[in-house]
């Protein structure tokens, strides 16, 4: 099984490309099921995800593959849907899965999708997806672990989410563009993913409106054609190395994401100390001396990402000062925690919060990624701790970013990967 080995080095200088965004591209991609024809997502990003979405696609009898080699493209052609159930072994791998459920019950009336359970991070139930489509007229029935789904024909309706769930806007959002009349969703999500998706659907020729704040406004169609769409950056990769030129001190200029769906991470990285300037697709982080300790709060959108909170209580392990960490999102993600305590981090937990007194320096030790985002938060404390810090399990961190030992390695950092 791969490791990724780090030794802790000076400080990352260079530019650094972003991959397209993972969590937008898997949605899209469930959107291709809405429209009879070939639908072409560029900037897809190469990871485990996809794949697994790629499979799941096909098993609905969907043609879906990457377009050629090399290209970081995916056509999908779902003008034949044969089998509309997505099976256990698929939705076990990645929750994600989930969100074939909307398309496919707006498309065929009818849909098998297992249960997705829960998972490190938390419980993550999907009753909220459940109540809008439920909203829409679908008859539901839990049997044996999956949710089987049918209606003839969907109906517009209002759906007020008792939580702001990125996926289940998504999901909801998708049903709606197939059905008949006006749907309103109420605290609908704000995620710059939700307004991605939002845009492919009226590309395929959907009425979708108000994405982006929390009112979103579908008037259903009788039916959408395939589309062409260009994946964006992905704003938690561009994150991520940023977190990664801070802790080292370094400067590094990220290109290809869009700054303003970064506004809060970056707002509180200046907090901490790092200079930071933005152009209209790059940011450039210049950090000049050892971090500020902050408080922050996970949030939905447009509030502090819970995807980041990993990678910058990382940086907040060697700052100077104490810092507290409120995860809001999910119940469970803190699993980073005791191996960040592993390398010499000095955090104390206390229900939701976490209590961080900066040390001056963490040690390399050996660590287990726990989850995608732990597992890029113990890279980006490796990268400035003294000695060499092994991270076994890395298949959570090839779930979700792309060849990110290259990527470090080309601003200079100290990593590799063994198998
Ligand atoms: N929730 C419910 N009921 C539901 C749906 C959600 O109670 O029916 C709760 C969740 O348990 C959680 C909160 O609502 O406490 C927010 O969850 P949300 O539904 O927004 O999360 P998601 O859509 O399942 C997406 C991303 C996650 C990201 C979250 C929050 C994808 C594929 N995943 O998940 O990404 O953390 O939004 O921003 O889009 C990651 O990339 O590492 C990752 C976990």
């Amino acid at each position: 099984m791969d490791r990724i080995v780090v030794r802790g080095s000076g400080p990352l200088r260079g530019e650094v490309a972003v991959s397209g965004s993972k969590n937008s591209a898997l949605a899209l991609m469930a959107g291709a099921l809405l429209a009879r024809g070939e639908t072409v997502l560029e900037n897809v990003p190469w990871l485990r995800d996809i794949d697994t979405m790629l499979e799941i696609l096909r098993a609905l009898g969907a043609r879906a593959e990457w377009q050629g080699e090399g290209a970081h493209a995916v056509c999908i052609d779902a003008s034949r849907i044969h089998n509309p159930e997505a099976p256990y072994d698929l939705v076990r791998k990645m929750r994600a899965s989930f969100l074939v459920l909307g398309p496919l019950l707006a498309r065929c009336g009818a849909a098998r999708v297992s249960e997705p359970g829960g998972c490190a991070i938390g419980v993550r139930p999907v009753d909220q997806h459940l109540k809008g489509f439920e909203a829409l007229g679908a008859k539901l029935r839990l049997d044996h672990g999956y949710v089987d789904a049918s209606a003839a024909r969907l109906r517009g309706g209002h759906v007020a989410f008792d939580v702001s769930t990125v996926n289940g806007t998504q999901n909801v959002m998708m049903a709606a563009s197939l059905a008949d009349g006006e749907t309103v969703l109420e605290n609908a999500a704000r995620e710059p993913e939700v307004v991605e998706l939002a845009e492919l659907l009226l590309r395929m020729g959907a009425d979708v409106r108000g994405a982006g704040t929390d009112r979103i406004v579908v008037q259903g169609v009788e039916s959408l054609r395939a589309a062409r769409h260009r994946v964006s950056g992905d704003r938690i990769e561009a994150g991520t190395l940023l977190c990664a030129a801070m802790v080292t001190q370094g400067e590094v200029l990220v290109a290809g994401v869009d700054p303003a769906h970064l506004e809060s991470t970056l707002d509180k990285l200046r907090e901490c100390g790092a200079d930071i300037e933005t152009q209209p697709t790059r940011v450039l982080l210049r950090m000049p001396e050892r971090a500020r300790a902050v408080r922050f709060v996970t949030a939905p959108y447009p509030g502090f990402p819970t995807d980041m909170q990993a990678q910058l209580m990382a940086v907040l392990c060697s700052a100077d000062g104490s810092s507290v960490v409120t995860e809001r999102v999910f119940e469970n993600r803190f699993m980073h925690v005791p191996e960040l305590q592993r390398m010499g981090a000095d955090i104390a937990l206390s229900g939701r919060s976490a209590h961080v007194t900066g040390v001056p320096k963490l040690a390399g030790a050996p660590v287990m990624a726990t989850d995608l985002r732990a597992s890029a938060g113990l890279i980006v404390a490796a990268l400035a701790a003294e000695g060499e810090t092994v991270v076994s399990r890395v298949y959570h961190i090839d779930r979700g970013y792309e060849r990110i030992e290259e990527k470090l390695r080309s601003l200079g950092a100290d990593i590799r990967r063994e198998g």
